[in-house]
């Protein structure tokens, strides 16, 4: 059987998988990265990752047929560099060359979230929609449009990043891209736990300064758990968070009129609660008729979204 290599890389793993035509998994793995290993060898542990496990599952080189990237930050499509992704500490980094180069197949790459997009799109939540947006909410908060069908890169590629929206107009935290006050700051995973630990000491009785004094931090999910138990600062994290989200999402859906707004990544495992507030906040903010006709709903593809997704681009790469 031909398949196609999905690769997404992130902070701390490099989640692979190899993908038949129709966009199912036929195996999948992970490998580790430290933070200081960050470039080429990554690229030259992936890569040879990929051969010993095609050569283990008895996948002869020629049923691989091309590679596809999703990578997390900035990136030059056409020529398959990466210009920055700032929580790699890469730089103008030519990933497609040098995967071709290892592996001796055609590669694409593109953004974590562009290529989440297009695996939900392609097997997940998405449903075959051609006018579809993906945010994902994890260690940042990442975008992807999808229009007409295509994803939408713009003028140097960096079309979709959602995260770097500004949500706090003045005296906002700072953000990786250099900006204040980004969605991102407010809304992924680090962003609510940056919330919470800055409010917990306003409730020293509460379920958060509970969850500080016994693990030392409070994460995300700690104030999605405290949210479902009725806990009041964690609702009000909750909502502020969401506050900003929906009126992203709304002003985007205002100009883009997406038919689905797919939610992924670690956040989205608070699931309807997280919907349900997006929901509320994205009513008030978009014209009536896109509130009235415009989905919201979780990804389901989970931690897939990207190995799926970067499948699709290599499928589609080798169609031309
Ligand atoms: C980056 C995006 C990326 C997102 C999710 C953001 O900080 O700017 O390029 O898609 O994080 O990884
Ligand atoms: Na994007
Ligand atoms: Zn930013």
């Amino acid at each position: 059987k031909n398949v196609f290599v999905g690769v997404d890389i992130g902070g701390t793993t490099v989640k692979l998988a190899f993908i038949d035509e129709i966009g199912t998994i036929q195996h999948k793995w992970e490998i580790k990265t430290a933070r200081e290993e960050a470039g080429k060898y990554i690229l030259r542990d992936v890569s040879e990752s990929i051969l010993t496990q095609a050569k283990e599952l008895g996948f002869k080189k020629s049923q691989l047929l091309a590679v596809g990237v999703g990578a997390p930050g900035y990136i030059d499509v056409e020529n398959g560099v990466i210009i920055e992704a700032v929580n790699l500490g890469w730089k103008n980094y030519p990933i497609q060359k040098e995967l071709e180069d290892r592996l001796q197949l055609p590669a694409v790459i593109d953004n974590d979230a562009n290529v989440a997009a297009a695996g939900e799109k392609w097997k997940g939540a998405g449903n075959g929609a051609d006018n579809l947006l993906a945010i994902t909410l994890g260690t940042g908060v990442g975008g992807g449009v999808i229009a007409g069908g295509e994803i939408v890169h713009g003028e140097i590629g960096m079309a979709g990043e959602i995260g770097h929206i500004t949500s706090v107009k003045s005296g906002g935290a700072s953000c990786n891209c250099g900006k204040t006050g980004c969605l991102e700051t407010v809304a992924s995973a680090t962003g609510i736990a940056r919330l919470a630990m800055e409010s917990v000491h306003t409730k020293p009785q509460g379920y958060l300064k509970r969850i500080l004094d016994e693990h030392g931090n409070v994460s995300a999910k700690d104030v999605f758990d405290g949210a479902n138990q009725g806990d009041e600062l964690s609702l009000s994290i909750v909502r502020d968070s969401t506050e900003h989200l929906g009126f992203a999402m709304a002003n985007l859906a205002n100009a883009l009129n997406p038919e689905i707004i797919v939610i992924g990544g670690g956040v989205s495992r608070a699931g309807t609660l997280l919907v349900n507030y997006i929901r509320q906040s994205f009513d008030k903010y978009a014209i009536p008729l896109i509130a009235k006709s415009t989905t919201i709903k979780i990804a389901t593809l989970g931690n897939d979204a990207g190995v799926i997704g970067a499948a699709w681009l290599a499928k589609q790469k080798s169609a031309h």
